[in-house]
This record gives C-alpha cells, structure tokens and sequence, in this order.
C-alpha cells in the first residue's frame, strides 16, 4: 500500500510499504480521507518530542473496516464507515490523561497512508450526516475544541466568548461548539477574509490580530471584555488576551503556535481572578459528548482543501503558511 512517510527532517515521500495486519483486538481502516494538524507540521519540521524516521504521520481519518483480529467479534464492525479517536491510552481520569497517553500518528503509524492498523477501542462510526472529507477533519481537533470550550471553559449560554486564529482547524470547532452552546462569539485573524467567513458561519464579528491596538478596538466595538477566550497561539500576544479578559474570566490554550509568553502579568491575573486552563486532547468522555454534539446540532466540519497523497507536499506548505481556513484533507 502507499503511504506518506517522512523519512527525515523535512523529507516527505510517498512510498510503498507493506500492508498491515491486525493484532489482538485490533482492525484494520481502509483509509477514504485523511485529514492534517498543525501536529503533522511540527513532526515534520522535526519539532516534536519523540520523532522516529520512517514515520507515517496523521492523526485523523475516516474509512471503512475491512479486516478485524482473530478476538474482534465477527460482524460487529467490519464494513462499517468509521472515525478513529486519536487520544490513546488517556486512563481514567477526566482532570488529565496518564502516563500512558499517546496520539495516533507518531508513535504510532498514522492516517496518512490506504491503510491503518487500530484497537478496535478507538472506532466510532462516523457520522451519518458528514461527507468522507468533513468526517476525516473531525477527530483530533474536534475532540480538542470541545474539551477546551465545554469541559475546560465551560462555556455557557449568552457568554462572551473570544476565539483565536480561526483560520486553523481547531479554532474553527471552537467556534462552532461555543455558537452550538449559545454564546456571543468573537473571532481574531490575520485575514479579513476569514474574519467575514467566521461571521458567515455565526460568530458576530472579528479582530486583525496583526494590527497594533487590536485588542483596544475589540474592547470598544464590543462594549466590554470577554468572559471565555480560547486560544493557540500564545507568544507575545498572549498578554493582550489577559487584557482583554472579563474579570472572573477563563483562558483556555491548548496551544503555542507563537511560542512562550515573555510576560506573565501576574497581578493582572490574581487581581481580576482569572483562571488559566491549559488544555489538550481530550478523554473518552469528551469524545463520546463531542459527537453526539455534532450530531444533535449537525456540526459540519470547515473543509478548507482537498488534496489527493501524490500532493501531499502541498498540502503541508499550505497548513506551514496559515494559508487554510479550515481543514486540510488528503485523499489517497
Ligand atoms: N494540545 C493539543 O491537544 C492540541 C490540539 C490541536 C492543536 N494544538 C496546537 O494548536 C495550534 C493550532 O493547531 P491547528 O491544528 O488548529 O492549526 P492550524 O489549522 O495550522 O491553524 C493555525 C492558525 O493559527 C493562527 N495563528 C497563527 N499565529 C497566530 C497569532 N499570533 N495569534 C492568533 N492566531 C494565530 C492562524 O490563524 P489565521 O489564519 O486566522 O490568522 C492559523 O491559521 C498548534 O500550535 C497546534 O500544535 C494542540
């Protein structure tokens, strides 16, 4: 079978590889559609913990089962259109995963490939609603967006809410989860023209984050200050979002795009009560909610581009230069 693999830094292929086999309670996913996290970028820039050369990236996918270990009971699943969960191993608590976590796609082989080996576990049918392309973006940042806006923030009817970059596939279900959950919501860009299509998805207008004084004009027009605000980004600009924080208010960030903070005004944070909520992935649990969410509201996932493997290349220059509004999906 073909597989996209990075051999290297920066070296990415599409090779021939051997098919997989299933194990002890697992099966085997013919991979429709495959979908690209910042993750994948990270991995193959050579920043991420724990890199092994070959590797098949990708925690995201969609497909239809088509073999099952010699244990798996017969007909449950084989010939179903499932999604994989990407969060193993998360153990028992809801407050964190354990020690044993792990993210499919590195380093475990991962979507980016015809075929995938997973424990049976990780499927869920995929939802009947959403096309192959929109499933195979739901996983790993839909599971995200959910812990952070609803299980980490909380967010709650009529809050205000503020979402960063939402360009990025995460921030997108951030915005669509917070809406389902009846909040006024906010968006911050480098681009109007994501700006204009967030608000044609249902938040109530956006912010250049690029532009200096961003937040003090976002202040004004909205007359106030948030109550939740989700963010990815971090970096210098992080303090601008504790500004902009209602007192009592909750960051969630689940991310670091821009690197560490160089001030944490600690006094602006005690002082106004804020609580800062890191975040990442998310626990059976939260899957389980996630979907049926996506479900009772009928979610559809953003796709941004459709790329088929042979483009791969593509389609990580895309997601390295923040050009997608949305998903990034690869087909074999
Ligand atoms: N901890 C976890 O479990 C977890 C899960 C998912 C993602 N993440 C992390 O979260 C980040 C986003 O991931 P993703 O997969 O959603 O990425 P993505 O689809 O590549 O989105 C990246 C977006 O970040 C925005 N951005 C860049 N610089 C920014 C800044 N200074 N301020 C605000 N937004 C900025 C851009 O938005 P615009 O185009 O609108 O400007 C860009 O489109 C990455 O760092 C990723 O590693 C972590």
């Amino acid at each position: 079978m073909r597989a996209i693999q990075l051999t290297a830094v920066n070296q990415l292929e599409v090779r021939e590889v051997p098919d997989p086999s299933p194990g002890k309670g697992e099966v085997v996913v013919k991979i429709a559609a495959a979908a690209l996290n910042h993750r994948d970028v990270w991995i193959k820039l050579g920043q991420y913990a724990g890199l092994k050369f070959p590797c098949t990236p990708g925690s995201d996918g969609v497909g239809v089962v088509v073999a099952a270990g010699p244990d798996v009971v017969p007909g449950g699943w084989v010939g179903r259109r499932v999604i994989i969960n990407p969060s193993f191993g998360w153990g028992q608590g809801e407050a964190a995963q354990g020690e044993a976590f792990s993210i499919l796609g590195l380093p475990r082989e991962g979507t980016l490939a015809e075929k995938i080996v997973v424990p049976v576990g990780q499927l869920s049918l995929a939802p009947a609603h959403l096309s192959d392309e929109e499933a195979a973006g739901l996983p790993l940042a839909g599971l995200t967006a959910w812990r952070a806006v609803m299980s980490r923030a909380q967010v709650k009817r009529g809050e205000r809410v503020l979402i960063g970059g939402i360009g990025g596939g995460t921030a997108l279900f951030a915005l669509q989860f917070a809406i389902a959950a009846g909040a006024e919501t906010w968006v911050t860009s480098s681009s109007p023209d994501k700006i204009a299509r967030a608000v044609a998805l249902g938040a109530k207008g956006g912010f250049d984050y690029t532009k200096p004084g961003w937040a003090e004009a976002a202040r004004a027009e909205v007359g106030g200050l948030f109550d939740v605000i989700i963010d990815s980004a971090g970096g210098d600009g992080f303090e601008s979002l504790i500004d902009l924080a209602a007192p009592g208010g909750r960051i969630a960030f689940f991310g670091a795009t821009r690197g560490n903070p160089n001030v944490l005004p600690m006094r602006k944070i005690f002082w106004r009560q804020l609580s800062l909520l890191g975040t990442t992935m998310g626990s059976p649990h939260d899957w389980a909610s996630m979907l049926a969410a996506v479900e009772r509201h009928a979610v559809r996932p953003v796709v941004g581009e459709v790329f088929p493997f042979a483009r791969a290349a593509e389609a990580f220059a895309l997601m390295e230069r923040g050009g997608q509004f949305g998903k990034i999906v690869l087909k074999p």
